[in-house]
């Protein structure tokens, strides 16, 4: 079947009181994403022709997070009900086929919504309803039919005990035209326990009307509302392992895949290990036959294939070479690019360093704004001094094949030649040449017999 041209509306103007957070109900992530972002990127990848997000309580953060992605934001001054919110997309100056969808339904897929237009379109509905069975249809509106026929939601909020116990719930997502929004969202009104404008009450109005009114059968996940904290986290759980599912259909080797935390956008090559508690965010990208041990963070960085990151490590925007072993517990900051084989051992902080390939710092060592070269060490405890009094930042310089004894300060702007030496425990405050030895330190003294207790 060809593709149908639909437009969107995303409802997100609600505060989301149930979420008891300051933040937007639809700002809040799921699995590193907002929920309204989601909403959107779920929207335009079926296809959307055009996507309306209603915003309006605390409009200019969602706006922030909606408008980068092209979708166009409109105000609903008064969050007075779902149906004055669609009111204020203006569905006059839409045409054809409109899906309505609550910006609260993190789970809902391309697929899904796909799915859900041709079958519109197939049943000929003048709306359509999309809705799908719970155990427990706690809060959701109530699909009441008569003989088989779909009347009407009834919130549940507004409904007797009987009607709390139908089964089949409304899920969230209308699809209809354009013309039909037009028609009867003003004959909507609040005469209900909230006294709020409700979208749903369209459909006994439709009914009345002698409309084609049915619901769809939509899955449980495309129900799955978040309202609360406790569903938020629910919601984040499910992406992840759907994630992680994917990962190990693409033949990386997740340990335990209900505690990987891997975002939608993360690369991870074939024959890698995840271990337990590790987390790769914002379009990380892990090279093959990696080995990733437990609570590494990595974000926004790129490994390349057969890199070692140990247990406890913390990358962030920077690139590792092939080959190379980082941490235990070391901390990778923006800005570097780590050559191949390289070693980068515990307790090791580089910010903005170019670290050559077969380079190594084992251990305890500050490495900031340098260039160090090929097949250098750099000793236990060395430091870069790269922050000076004048409040600038100074670049280090150390060449290839250097030795860097322990315990060696460098105060930039410094740089060491080729093949130098530096001794243990010296401060470095002049340039080094190529090949020498530089020791710069207090001299040993000895007092024999000093003691005069012993
Ligand atoms: C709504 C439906 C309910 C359905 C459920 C599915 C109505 C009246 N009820 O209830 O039948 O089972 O979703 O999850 O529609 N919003 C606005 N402006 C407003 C009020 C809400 O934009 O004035 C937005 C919210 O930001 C949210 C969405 O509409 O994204 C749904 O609002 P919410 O309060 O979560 O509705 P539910 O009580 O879940
Ligand atoms: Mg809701």
């Amino acid at each position: 079947m060809k593709d149908i041209e639909f437009s969107v509306i995303i409802l997100a103007a609600g505060k989301g009181t149930r979420m008891k957070s300051p933040l937007p109900k639809v700002l809040h992530p799921v699995a590193g994403m907002p929920m309204i972002f989601r909403a959107i990127e779920t929207v335009k990848e079926a296809g959307a022709v055009e996507v309306r997000v209603i915003v309006g309580f605390k409009e200019q953060l969602v706006r922030q997070v909606v408008e980068p992605t092209g979708a166009i934001c409109f105000k609903q001054e008064v969050q007075n009900g779902t149906a004055k919110a669609v009111q204020s997309a203006n569905p006059d100056s839409m045409k054809g086929t409109v899906l309505i969808l609550n910006g609260d339904h993190p789970l809902l897929t391309a697929d899904d919504v796909k799915g859900l237009i041709q079958k519109h379109v197939q049943a000929s509905n003048d709306l359509s309803v999309v809705s799908c069975e719970l155990d427990d249809g706690k809060s959701f509106g109530r699909i009441v039919r008569h003989h088989g026929q779909l009347r009407a939601i009834v919130e549940a909020k507004d409904a007797s005990k009987e009607t709390l116990k139908i089964n089949e719930v409304n899920t969230g997502v209308y699809i209809t035209d354009a013309e039909l929004l037009s028609e009867y969202l003003p004959l909507i009104s609040c005469h209900n326990v909230q006294g709020e404008y409700y979208f749903t009450d369209i459909v006994s109005l439709c009914q009345e009307k002698g409309q084609k009114v049915d619901a769809l059968i939509g899955s449980s996940r495309v129900a799955f509302g978040v309202n609360d904290q406790k569903e938020l986290a629910m919601a984040t759980k499910e992406i992840f392992k759907k994630k992680a599912n994917e990962l190990l259909e693409s033949g990386v080797i997740v340990i335990d895949p209900d505690n990987t935390y891997v975002e939608d956008d993360v690369e991870v090559g074939e024959g890698s290990i995840l271990y337990p508690g590790v987390y790769l965010k914002e379009k990380t990208k892990i090279g093959k036959f990696c080995i990733i041990e437990p609570n590494a963070f990595i974000q926004s960085s790129e490994v390349d294939d057969g890199v070692e990151i140990k247990a406890g490590t913390y990358l962030t925007k920077c690139k590792i070479g092939k080959k190379s072993v980082v941490g235990p517990y070391a901390h990778v900051r923006p800005d570097t690019v780590i050559g191949e084989e390289t070693k980068i051992g515990n307790f090791v902080e580089l910010k903005k360093v170019k670290f050559g390939d077969r380079s190594k710092a084992g251990h305890l060592t500050y490495l900031g704004d340098a260039i160090i070269g090929e097949d250098t060490n750099i000793g236990c405890g060395t430091i870069t001094c790269n922050y000076a009094a004048d409040r600038k930042k100074y670049v280090t310089k150390i060449g290839n094949n250097v030795f860097v004894g322990s315990d060696t300060q460098f105060v930039a702007p410094i740089e060491v030649g080729d093949n130098a030496i530096i001794g243990s425990g010296s401060t470095i405050t002049k340039d080094v040449p190529e090949k020498a030895l530089a020791v710069a330190r207090g001299k040993q003294f000895i007092k024999e017999n000093y003691n005069p207790k012993k």
